[in-house]
């Protein structure tokens, strides 16, 4: 990364949180992004998707599409953007991100905010036929009455314009938006995916579908999850979205603030719940790792531990985009220590 890059990825950082976010969304998408060299070397699969590396951006940087060229010239193996929401959404009153820097962390209770399937959808169908793995992750409206119908919506239109959907059940920003992970709900809502990525199939070929889950589930609800999944033929399962627990270690002032935490402090909750999705799953879905990768080293503990790949969000926002070729530097390096001579070497080491 050049100087200009690192002094303008320096001065975000001393502008408010959301400040800082908007005004990197809008210099990446007038053609300001720095174009980065990654190793090479790590190229793996994803779900039969070809990734140049395992290291993807996970969704909730670039809601509206705005940008994921300029996201993948950075040096990421793949782009997951969204949530987007069948209508617009304004999410809730700001401040409502806030950088945890003694924690190595961020709290968020945006609330969705996004423009919405159409606004999304353009952008996305006027990027048709560019390469890169870029994924759309789908959510439902706050204020819906049929947030299944939201998914199906959702699902529905990104189709033809995705390389891979995600259904995000986990934000917990959305009142009760979580309660779709459970029991009935969770049935009815991936029996109405089903039906839909049938179709979708039929009319515009096949494609991986995920869901997306909360960290904060035990063993069993997280087998309830894995079971239903396999039933209803989803592809697979991203561990996980932020956190509503608080661990006692953090430090920093906005601490107690609500909403979902993410970065350092979720990177073993998230890798625990990952192992046990892993073990849950024997090789019948295919998993992508997300919560506090900052560094090679936690990128391999998420691939050892069951992911294919894997995601990340907060470091990037704490760190600038430098980030992302220094992980997979480190990545490249762990894995020639550890033995492994290709990325789908080390996926599921731990488990078997
Ligand atoms: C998120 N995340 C998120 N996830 C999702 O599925 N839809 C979304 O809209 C958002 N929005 C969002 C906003 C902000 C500000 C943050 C920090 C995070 C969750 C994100 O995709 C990821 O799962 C977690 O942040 C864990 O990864 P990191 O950040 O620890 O690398």
């Amino acid at each position: 990364m050049g100087l200009i890059h690192d002094l303008g990825a320096g001065a975000l950082r001393h502008l408010p949180a959301e400040t800082a976010h908007s005004l990197s969304l809008s210099l990446l998408e007038a053609g300001f992004g720095p174009k980065q060299r990654v190793p090479s070397g790590l190229e793996t699969t994803l779900a039969g998707l070809a990734l140049p590396n395992p290291l993807g951006l996970a969704a909730g940087y670039d809601k509206n599409a705005a940008a994921p060229d300029a996201l993948l010239r950075m040096g990421l193996g793949f782009v997951e953007v969204g949530t987007i929401t069948p209508l617009p959404q304004a999410g809730n009153a700001k401040p409502r991100l806030f950088r945890l820097k003694a924690d190595g962390a961020v709290i968020n209770r945006m609330g969705v905010n996004n423009e919405g399937l159409a606004a999304g959808i353009a952008r996305l169908a006027a990027r048709a036929g560019r390469p890169g793995v870029v994924g759309v992750n789908v959510g439902a409206n706050k204020d819906s009455a049929d947030r299944a119908g939201d998914y199906v919506a959702g699902l529905t239109a990104a189709w033809p314009h995705a390389s891979y959907i995600t259904a995000n059940i986990s934000s917990p920003n959305t009142p009760g938006l979580r309660g779709l992970q459970e029991g009935g709900a969770l049935e009815e809502l991936l029996g109405r995916l089903a039906k839909a990525r049938t179709a979708a199939t039929a009319d515009h070929g096949a494609k991986p579908l995920f869901l997306k889950i909360a960290p904060d589930l035990d063993e069993e609800a997280i087998g309830g999850i894995v079971e239903a999944c396999v039933t209803h033929g989803l592809t697979g399962l991203i561990v996980s979205n932020t956190t509503v627990a608080r661990p006692e270690s953090l430090t920093a002032p906005h601490r107690a603030e609500p909403g979902g935490l993410s970065g350092a402090p979720l990177f073993e909750p998230s890798t625990k719940a990952l192992r046990t999705a892993a073990i849950a799953a024997k090789g019948r879905l295919v998993l992508i790792g997300a919560g506090g990768v900052a560094s090679g080293a936690a990128a391999l503990a998420k691939l050892k531990a069951g992911a294919s790949a894997v995601q990340l969000y907060s470091a990037l926002a704490l760190q600038g985009p430098g980030l992302a070729p220094r992980v997979l530097k480190e990545l490249k390096a762990a894995l020639a220590t550890e033995g492994f001579t290709s990325v789908a070497a080390a996926v599921g080491a731990d488990l078997r």
